[in-house]
């Protein structure tokens, strides 16, 4: 037997079990990715987060209660549903023991919570780092959360971060702090002029954090694998956006990790033939938040109209979210990054009562369309987006759950965006709950 023949089998064996989903953001974040995998966990088994920390802010609204979370997979409310904080994900131990208790004061329970050995753990010296650096940029700061995800994930490239499964270890761990925080004590200092922090306390700390989060503590790379050959129904759930892609969005405004269907695979641990079903999540109109290009952005009374309607604030931060048209174009560029199976558009009510509503289907300089999307934002800069206009629709849509009962006009807003991106439609939220999806592709059997 071959050894062509012996992976073949091992992977059509594979396929025929498998189903897994994933969910991407498409934009620049906050597209309702937390909405929409709150949807599909219905139907999951599992649930995974592979990248990004908590500068995520994912809403959950269910039962008459929001559930803003920032770490915890968007499956977590399902109690039968396991919920995995992947290899890829940089830890806060503090806010992820923080969000734990507000859920479990909520009623929500969290034993279903499984965290990677392999994940990073985010420290004190990182959110101060992430502070200094922002401080010092001045008018070239990116616009961070904050939350020290940009140090934590440079140090882990650097190969001196450090690990939750040296955090189970009493020894290592003390040893790896010691070290560390020698050394990011003489940067904070002497680099930012900003203070240190005191081993003893921050040893003590982390070790408490460690004795709660123990018991969640599995090597998550074997058993998402594991899920997936016994044929379970596996949902990835990415943060953050492709946009924000460290290597592919609009560097170097852009987070320090992988939303991309790619980097799922990495910060989940396993291979890309086990990625079946990927949803591009795309808002019905764009938002970002902090610094870096938005060649749509409006600063006119519809962006103020839509900011305040949808209440477009950020959760993490409560930074007023910037506001602009659809960039269809952009989509198409997430679309080419992740290979989207499915969109799902989120938010179409919001623009119920538009007059009128743009697309912006390409970029043009001097009259010519650019069929890349540019590296340079330089260049970015200078492009002209070319939008078409649609008809609003004028009628409330948060009642309606079938496709076909949808005003024309909106169908027609819908298509035009499965059309220029070239991505079929699998879902449709017309409203923050549950309940407010119309599913044109559904993906887990039960
Ligand atoms: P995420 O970061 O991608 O999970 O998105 P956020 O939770 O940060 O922001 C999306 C916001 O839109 C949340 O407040 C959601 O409750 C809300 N939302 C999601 N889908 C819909 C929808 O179809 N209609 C409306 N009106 N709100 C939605
Ligand atoms: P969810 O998962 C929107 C943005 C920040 C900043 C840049 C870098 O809720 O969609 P970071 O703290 O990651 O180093 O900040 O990325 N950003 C997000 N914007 N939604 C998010 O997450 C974001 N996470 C980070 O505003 O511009
Ligand atoms: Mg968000």
């Amino acid at each position: 037997m071959s050894t062509q023949f012996l992976r073949d089998t091992v992977y059509n064996e594979r396929g025929k079990n498998m189903a897994t989903a994933m969910v991407i953001g498409a934009q620049w974040g906050d597209e309702g990715k937390g909405k929409i995998v709150d949807y599909l966990a219905a139907k999951a088994d599992v649930v995974v987060r592979s990248q990004g920390g908590n500068n995520a802010g994912h809403t959950v609204v269910t039962g008459g209660k929001v559930y803003p979370l920032r770490l915890m997979p968007s499956g977590i409310m399902y109690e039968n549903t396991i919920c995995v904080v992947g290899t890829g994900v940089v830890i806060d131990p503090k806010s992820l023991i923080e969000e734990m208790r507000s859920l479990e004061e909520k009623g929500v329970k969290t034993h279903h919570l499984q965290i990677s050995t392999r994940a990073q753990v985010v420290f004190p010296y990182h959110i101060r780092q992430d502070e200094a650096e922002e401080a010092m940029k001045g008018s070239r700061k990116i616009g961070t959360t904050k939350n020290g995800i940009g140090p934590c994930y440079a140090d882990k490239i650097n190969r001196i971060g450090i690990r939750i499964c040296d955090l189970m270890d009493k020894e290592v761990f003390a040893e790896k702090l010691k070290y560390n925080l020698e050394y990011k004590n003489r940067v904070l200092e002497k680099l930012y002029g900003v203070e240190g922090f005191d081993y003893e306390k921050m040893l003590k700390d982390y070790l408490e954090y460690a004795e709660i989060l123990r018991p969640f503590v599995k090597d998550t790379n074997y058993n998402v694998d594991k899920f997936i050959k016994e044929g379970k129904n596996v949902l990835f759930e990415g943060a953050q956006a492709s946009m924000l892609d460290c290597d592919n969005g609009t560097y170097p405004y852009v987070t320090s990790s992988h939303p991309t269907a790619g980097g799922a695979c990495i910060g989940a641990g396993i291979g890309p033939h086990n990625m079946k079903n990927i949803f591009g999540v795309v808002k019905a109109y764009s938002t970002r938040v902090g610094e870096g290009p938005f060649p749509t952005e409006l600063h006119d009374e519809t962006g103020d109209y839509i900011r305040n309607l949808a209440h477009e604030f950020g959760t993490v931060t409560g930074r007023p979210r910037r506001v602009g048209w659809l960039d269809a174009r952009a989509v198409r560029y997430a679309a080419q990054l992740n290979t989207f199976d499915y969109l799902a558009i989120t938010r179409l009510d919001i623009l119920d009562q538009m007059d009128e509503i743009k697309i912006c289907v390409g970029y043009e300089y001097e009259g010519k369309e650019i069929k890349e999307y540019p590296a340079d934002l330089n260049f970015l800069s200078k492009l002209k987006p070319i939008y078409k206009t649609f008809e609003g629709w004028k009628e409330k849509i948060s009642d309606i759950r079938e496709y076909d009962k949808l005003p024309q006009k909106a169908k027609e807003y819908v298509e035009a965006i499965a059309e220029i991106t070239g991505v079929k439609i699998g879902i449709v939220s017309v409203g923050p709950t549950r309940e407010e999806t119309i599913v044109v592709k559904d993906v887990f059997k039960k």
